[in-house]
């Protein structure tokens, strides 16, 4: 019998590999990795089939096979290894190295984190959602689609969705909209990626709060749009005239409502100075009001409506999500946009994404026509506002009261620290405790001038009994 130039045993891949298809992957993988030269006789197939026990029929449909790929030629006198360009497959793959990813992916900020720990931010309690309710309704969107609604659909989603969606933002948060303006999309990340390749050109400016959303920063950067830090004070987003003048935006990303991480309410001041600069056609305003449908506001602080109600037909880009109401998973969030923009948004949106999720939308469209959603928002408004007092409660014990900031909406509240606790190293500390913290310069722009040192603490998943223990564990990292 020919010898094979390497010993061959079958060896299988996990998940139950036929005999055939194990044959298949190391003959392949020898002729790729040079083991088997191009113009290497193989044995015969009764031969091959003696030597590893197997049916002589396997190894002639794997011969057939690897023939068919042209990774092995027969002629009269057998079947040989084809002469194939192997020396790229040969080189040994290299470790990772720059200039792998594009040079934006490089300067994306990181993620990190277990999100479901307790004081992670951003993350609902997940134990609290009524789940069989849900379940019923999953249930009775699988019923009744077909065919239709399961191949990608036209962007938008749901008119049924579009419509609830429409009437709760219309009413809870003033927003200015009918159901044609509401897009539904595939989670507040790609809402944001939307805006920045459908409405600005790369090397236009981005303004984004400082500290910001790192989401809101990954998908400027990763359109190649130029970021600008912009401060924010207690009044929000801190953009003067000469701001204006000098870097005049192209968009300007905010999150009025609750700004995050800090937690500031924009100033109707500034809210109507934005609306007046920003002209339809030159700059687009994106709102983020990601955690306001949990209203924490006490007596004399400032309300919450949504900037977008505020002057009719302002070219402003109005973002929500479910993330908070249900759960981060569903990856359903929405996008209102002004009238004059509809069809040619629609239009663009559809050409870059392709649109699905017709089961979780009627699905969710039905929830809220239950009225089994609102329920559901109204009984947890008061536990985060209870769980927000106990941690509070907590970080007055041993911090000032001017140092912890926000909680006016949402699911956390944030810690400036004294600069001999530098947060990365609490952060740190504290996951070795079991506790999560977000650490406030990761938020920042500019990290590196220690302006911004401080914890981001969500009470969304802490049962309020537990939260002077948790913070126990916590500040045994200070
Ligand atoms: C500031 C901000 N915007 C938007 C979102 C919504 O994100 P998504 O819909 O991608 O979960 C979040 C989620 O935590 C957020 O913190």
């Amino acid at each position: 019998m020919h010898q094979l130039s390497f010993p061959l045993a079958l060896s299988f891949a996990p998940g139950g590999e036929s005999r055939q298809a194990a044959l298949v992957r190391q003959l392949k993988a020898a002729i790729l990795t040079g083991q088997l030269a191009p113009g290497d006789r193989l044995p015969a197939s009764r031969a091959l089939a003696a030597a590893l026990g197997i049916a002589r029929n396997t190894v002639l449909l794997a011969y057939q096979r690897l023939q068919a790929e042209g990774f092995i030629a027969g002629d009269r006198r057998g079947t040989r290894v084809a002469a194939l360009p192997l020396a790229d497959a040969r080189r040994p793959a290299p470790a990772p190295v720059a200039g792998m990813l594009a040079s934006r992916a490089g300067q994306l900020p990181r993620r990190s984190g277990d999100a479901l720990l307790p004081f992670a931010p951003g993350v609902p309690d997940l134990n609290a959602f009524p789940w069989p309710a849900w379940r019923r309704q999953l249930q009775h969107a699988w019923g009744e689609v077909s065919a239709r609604q399961l191949v990608h659909a036209p962007a938008g989603g749901e008119p049924a969705l579009r419509a609830a969606i429409a009437r709760f933002l219309r009413l809870r948060r003033g927003v200015d909209c009918s159901p044609e303006q509401v897009f539904v999309v595939a989670g507040g990340a790609l809402a944001l990626d939307a805006c920045a390749r459908l409405l600005a050109d790369p090397g236009a400016t981005a303004w984004l709060e400082n500290p910001g959303y790192p989401a809101a920063r990954s998908a400027f950067i990763a359109a190649g749009l130029k970021v600008v830090a912009v401060p924010v004070d207690r009044d929000g987003m801190a953009a003067d005239a000469e701001r204006w003048q000098v870097q005049p935006p192209r968009l300007i990303f905010l999150t009025p409502a609750h700004q995050y991480p800090l937690g500031a309410v924009l100033s109707l001041e500034r809210r109507l100075d934005l609306l007046q600069r920003a002209a339809p056609g030159q700059c687009w305003i994106i709102e983020d009001d990601y955690d306001s449908e949990f209203d924490h506001a006490r007596p004399g602080q400032r309300p919450l409506p949504a900037l977008q109600g505020l002057v009719a037909d302002a070219p402003v880009i109005y973002i929500g999500t479910f993330s908070k109401l249900l759960y981060p998973g569903l990856r359903v969030a929405y996008m209102v946009v002004p009238r004059w923009a509809v069809r040619h948004f629609g239009e663009a949106l559809e050409a870059l994404y392709r649109a699905g999720q017709a089961v979780e939308q009627r699905a969710l469209a039905r929830f809220f026509d239950s009225g089994r959603l609102l329920r559901h928002l109204r009984a947890m408004g008061p536990v985060y506002r209870r769980r927000q007092d106990a941690l509070r409660a907590e970080l007055e014990r041993r911090f000032d009261a001017s140092a912890i900031l926000g909680g006016q909406a949402g699911l956390h509240l944030c810690l400036r620290l004294p600069a001999e606790l530098p947060d990365k190293a609490v952060v740190e500390r504290a996951a070795a405790h079991g506790v999560v913290a977000r650490a406030l310069s990761d938020y920042a722009i500019d990290a590196g001038d220690g302006a911004h040192n401080g914890l981001l603490l969500g009470y969304g998943m802490a049962d309020e009994a537990h939260i002077p223990a948790l913070f126990h564990q916590l500040a045994a990292a200070f």
